[in-house]
């Protein structure tokens, strides 16, 4: 603590002989010495706008530039109402590797900035372009996202060129589509995701309420006690490539990606379009409908100036994961092992289903395998309508089906019994003991399925957008 308070002094000392060297009045109300919750240490000056004429001077490009010098290369920033801002402490370096740490329902975890993690709803992510040259981590930000799209309860549509960044994937239950491998595959995908745009599209037609949103289609459907329908993330590796393959950027391909964009964001699919090399064209097809830009080292300029993120032809070549985006500065991505995302069946993720669900899944599974709304209750401490949405997520899923004729009950589908027969930690019906553990409160482990998809921190609010970037 205060460990660079004297700094601030020397700091202030400086600045002032400088200014006054530069014919500018010293001139301050206040100078506070202030550490940051990371522990960054700040000098703040604020100047007397009473007593200093000309405010631009101070502010100045050339001016700026001049006070890191004399500040002794420190970063010195302007505030708008009329202060310095010097940090004390050591600028911090992004690290080489970061591993991912785990999912977070509702949350997409990008990686780590100087100053904290990078996390996003999924609606604060929206569409996203990757680009990076050879080598530089995009699959593996693919995979990271895939990964937490399908423990976040989604599916994936793929195309994958190079059959390198998502085999593990290959035959999963949360593909909605097999994987493309080919240009033409990718071609088709496109088309078969604007089929379910379509399918979607009268769909909410037929909902009440005229939803607009697949949160507002889904809040409907839990409340008829119909399927809700899961978000799509559809990944377009290699983009560049396809898109010259399938007639360039006036050609057929990029009009429809450009097109799944716009149609599938009410419908509930997210679109990442990544490649090595952007073209102005080809991005000029897209720009309107990406959100978010993840730039890792390009090769050339002008991929840089297309995709909006210059910096990233001047990130390090041997510094894999770490991009530069529009929106949020530096960032390490987070590094995801692929042997995290396959096991030895190749079929199902670990995690898959939270501790709670395979307690009641299991517990099902060994008797009748009926899973009703009462038995939710019962047996997980749900109330009625947590019961309710939950069964309609799981059939969602293909978790569980509708049993017989009766509307309430569902049993566990054979896909939930084959997941159990895998899981290490799966508990067997005999060492189950019938009572909901006392002390969990009821409903804590249970959130609302709908709370995930809800855009709960709009982009640019200060809980994603805290800290500065240089
Ligand atoms: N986030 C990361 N953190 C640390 N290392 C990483 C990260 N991402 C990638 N790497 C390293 O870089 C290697 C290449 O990454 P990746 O396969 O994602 O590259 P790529 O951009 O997809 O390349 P290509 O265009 O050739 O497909 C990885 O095998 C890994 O060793
Ligand atoms: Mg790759």
């Amino acid at each position: 603590m205060n460990a660079y308070f004297e700094d601030a002094e020397a700091v202030v000392r400086l600045l002032s002989g400088y200014l006054a060297r530069k014919r500018l009045n010293p001139a301050f109300r206040w100078v506070k010495y202030t550490e940051s919750p990371e522990n960054d240490a700040w000098m703040l000056a604020m100047l007397d706008l009473g007593r200093v004429q000309n405010l631009a001077a101070y502010r100045s490009q050339e001016l700026m530039t001049d006070l890191r010098a004399v500040a002794k290369g420190r970063p010195v920033y302007w505030l708008e109402d009329g202060a310095y801002a010097v940090l004390l402490s050591p600028v911090r370096k992004l690290p080489k590797m970061v591993v991912f740490p785990g999912t977070k329902r509702g949350v997409v975890r990008i990686g780590m900035r100087k100053r904290g993690e990078l996390a996003l709803s999924w609606a604060s992510l929206g569409h996203v372009m990757v680009a990076g040259m050879t080598g530089v981590g995009k699959s593996v930000f693919l995979r990271s996202l895939a990964y937490q799209m399908v423990q976040d309860g989604g599916q994936i549509m793929a195309a994958d060129i190079d059959k390198v960044t998502l085999p593990m994937f290959e035959a999963h239950p949360a593909l909605f589509a097999p994987i493309a491998e080919t240009e033409v595959a990718a071609g088709a995908l496109l088309e078969r995701a604007l089929g379910e745009c379509e399918h979607r599209s009268n769909l909410f037609k037929g909902m009440e309420g005229y939803p607009e949103t697949l949160e507002e289609y889904n809040k409907a459907a839990i409340r008829l006690g119909e399927a809700t329908l899961a978000p799509i993330l559809v990944m377009l590796d290699e983009f560049s490539a396809t898109v010259e393959a399938l007639g360039g950027a006036r050609g057929n391909f990029a009009s429809n990606a450009a097109q799944l964009g716009w149609r599938g964001r009410k419908f509930g699919l997210r679109v990442v379009y990544a490649a090595q090399d952007f073209s102005k064209e080809t991005v000029g097809k897209i720009r309107d409908q990406v959100k978010t830009v993840v730039a890792f080292k390009v090769r050339s300029q002008e991929t840089a100036r297309a995709v909006g993120v210059e910096k990233a032809y001047h990130l390090p070549a041997d510094h894999p994961g770490m991009a530069s985006t529009n929106l949020y500065g530096y960032v390490q991505a987070y590094y995801l092992d692929k042997a995290l995302i396959t096991n030895e069946s190749g079929l199902a993720l670990p995690n898959l289903l939270s501790e709670a669900e395979e307690e009641l899944f299991a517990r099902a599974w060994s008797g009748d395998r009926k899973l009703s709304r009462a038995r939710l209750i019962e047996w997980g401490g749900m109330s009625e309508w947590t019961a309710r949405s939950t069964l309609a997520e799981w059939a969602n899923r293909g978790w569980v089906e509708k049993d017989g004729g009766q509307t309430n009950s569902f049993c566990v589908t054979q896909k939930i019994g084959d997941l159990l027969s895998k899981s290490p930690t799966a508990p067997t019906g005999s060492n189950w003991s019938p009572s909901t553990p006392s002390g969990s409160p009821t409903g804590s482990k249970w959130s609302p399925s709908l709370s995930k998809w809800s855009p709960s921190t709009p982009s640019g609010s200060p809980s994603e957008f805290s800290g500065r970037e240089e």
